[in-house]
């Protein structure tokens, strides 16, 4: 969700009313994606470098997301969204793990739809939670090293067994990855687009699905293997 700060500084406004728009966005595109048939959406709110950035900016963020939490349980409930996160939450702040947790749970047998909020996430960090963790197991006598895979390594991500992305955008006209999702997204489609994303709207999501809806996903196959019959 990149751009909220460049959206307010063409504005002559301050950062944070970039971030507050883009909490706005971050509702519309909640919304929008499950009209258009997204079953599980994850946002990218703030990763493990973000608390470097200005104190006064990190704690005005907190505050931004304690609001947006507070504010959006009831939608959740009754418009059945089920609420997840990603990353080491256990490291936000104590209201805000709160907030997390009830919303998590009062939402967690909903299963048409799912909205996960990526929080002090980082993936590098994640494979390292992952590696201690799989090697507890190990030591502990539950995993068996010799049998190791990824589908067995992959249960120890914070994404466990749910369903790898097959779609990641990426606004505001950069084109990085910057720690997101790095092994999930070994064969997602990748679109970046120049909106900022307090500009981001449905039509641009419907646009991304349909760009995407056209690619020809391969997994390390040919062309000829995947459609025999068009040869
Ligand atoms: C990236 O834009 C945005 C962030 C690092 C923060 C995103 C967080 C929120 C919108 C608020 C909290 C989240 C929720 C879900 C309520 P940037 O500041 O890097 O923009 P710039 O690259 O233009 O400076």
């Amino acid at each position: 969700m990149d751009g909220n700060g460049r959206w307010a500084k063409q504005r002559g406004l301050p950062r944070m009313e970039g971030h507050r728009r883009g909490v706005e966005t971050v509702r519309t595109i909640t919304f929008a994606a499950r009209d258009l048939g997204v079953k599980r959406l994850t946002l990218y709110a703030f990763s493990v470098e973000n608390w470097k950035r200005p104190q006064d900016e990190v704690g005005a963020l907190m505050g931004l997301l304690e609001f947006y939490l507070k504010k959006e349980l009831d939608t959740f409930v009754r418009d059945k969204v089920r609420f997840e996160t990603i990353g080491q939450t256990q490291d936000m702040p104590a209201s805000i793990r709160n907030l997390l947790e009830i919303t998590v749970e009062k939402t967690k047998h909903f299963t048409e739809y799912t909205l996960v909020l990526a929080l002090n996430y980082g993936s590098r960090t994640e494979m390292v939670d992952a590696t201690k963790a799989y090697t507890q197991a190990v030591i502990s006598g539950k995993e068996d090293l010799a049998q190791l895979s990824w589908p067995i390594l992959s249960k120890y991500l914070y994404t466990q067994s749910s369903a790898d992305p097959d779609l990641v955008i990426r606004t505001s006209g950069e084109t990085r990855i910057s720690n997101f999702l790095l092994m999930q997204a070994a064969y997602a489609e990748f679109i970046f687009t120049p909106v900022l994303w307090p500009d981001f709207t449905k039509a641009n999501l419907a646009e991304a699905i349909t760009e995407y809806t056209k690619r020809e996903r391969r997994f390390g196959l040919t062309s000829e293997q995947l459609s025999p019959k068009a040869q």
